[in-house]
């Protein structure tokens, strides 16, 4: 079956409001996506802009020289609980307990400010009460979701001073010039965001080329353009994982969502014009 017979220009008025709505959703719906991997990794690598160190940080792994334009490598705690942590959406947005948690941290996570209200500011929580209350349901010993890093002995037990400082402890004596190494992201971690991402990206980046199949575009055109985004989505997934042990695939993520967006772009202009500008009637045959 020819993808032609399906002309886009001939659909009801209806059917083409309806696609179009679509992709005015699908269509920025990327960007916002792209907008939120930048805030989430752009600091990766102690650095605010984001480059190509951010990925490799994320992805490979980063050795940093400290100086004093990189915050580098506070304890893995504070990293997790400040703004793009990983672990900040399990606190509450700026509360008393999200601060208090973080001016412990901060003062270099001592045993005797543990249990300690009011850090860095009047009413603000203790660390442990902070723990306590947000982290140890998954940060347990006795099978929370978090047990690799436990901060209790169980769900209901008190997080343990001893157990928590693991994560807390801030490094000790950066020297200027001394090189320190940003871990990738773990493989748990990893499977987390491959799993969010892999079913809804391929499915509506299908609809999308399927759309472009059915534009007034010769085969040339649909050849080259129209399978370009999904190869694009597996480069790029493929290499989140192929880049933890060969640091080239931080290029090829890079390149894959440049790649993609701008593909995907020309795919839904592409669609737009040919459905609302596009010849309705077939073409004369040739030789006529
Ligand atoms: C819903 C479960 C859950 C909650 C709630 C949770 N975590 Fe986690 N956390 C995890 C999991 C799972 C991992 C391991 C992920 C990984 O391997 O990257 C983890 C990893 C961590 C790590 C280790 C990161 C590293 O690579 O060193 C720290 C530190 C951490 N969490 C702190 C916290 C703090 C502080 C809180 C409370 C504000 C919290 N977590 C709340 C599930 C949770």
């Amino acid at each position: 079956m020819s993808w032609d017979s399906l002309r886009l220009a001939r659909l009801s008025v209806a059917s083409k409001l309806l696609i179009t709505l679509f992709l005015l959703i699908v269509g920025p719906g990327y960007l916002f996506g792209t907008a939120n991997i930048y805030f989430k990794n752009k600091d990766a690598d102690g650095d605010p802009e984001m480059t190509l160190d951010d990925l490799k940080a994320t992805f490979y792994g980063l050795e940093v020289k400290a100086d004093d334009t990189r915050i580098v490598n506070p304890s893995p705690m504070l990293t997790q609980v400040l703004p793009g942590g990983d672990m900040r959406e399990y606190l509450e947005e700026d509360g008393p307990a999200t601060e208090g948690l973080i001016a412990w941290l901060k003062a270099e996570a001592k045993e005797e400010d543990f249990d300690t209200p009011g850090l860095g500011a009047e009413g603000n929580w203790s660390a442990k009460q902070a723990i306590a209350t947000y982290c140890v349901v998954c940060h347990n010993s006795d099978g929370g979701e978090g047990e690799e890093y436990p901060f209790a002995e169980t769900e209901d037990a008190e997080p343990d001073y001893d157990l928590v400082f693991v994560s807390a402890e801030p490094p000790v004596d950066i020297q200027e010039g001394e090189v320190r190494t940003i871990k990738p992201k773990s493989e748990r971690r990893l499977v987390h965001i491959t799993h969010a991402h892999i079913l809804a990206i391929p499915v509506f980046t299908l609809l999308v080329g399927a759309l472009f199949m059915m534009t007034g575009f010769g085969p040339t055109v649909k050849f080259l353009l129209g399978p370009l985004p999904m190869l694009a989505v597996l480069a790029d997934i493929g290499s989140w994982w192929l880049a933890r042990y060969s640091e080239p695939f931080i290029y090829v993520i890079a390149a894959a969502g440049a790649v993609f967006g701008l593909a995907y772009a020309l795919q839904i202009l592409g669609i737009l014009c040919s459905m609302w500008c596009g010849r309705r009637e077939d073409p004369a045959p040739s030789g006529d």
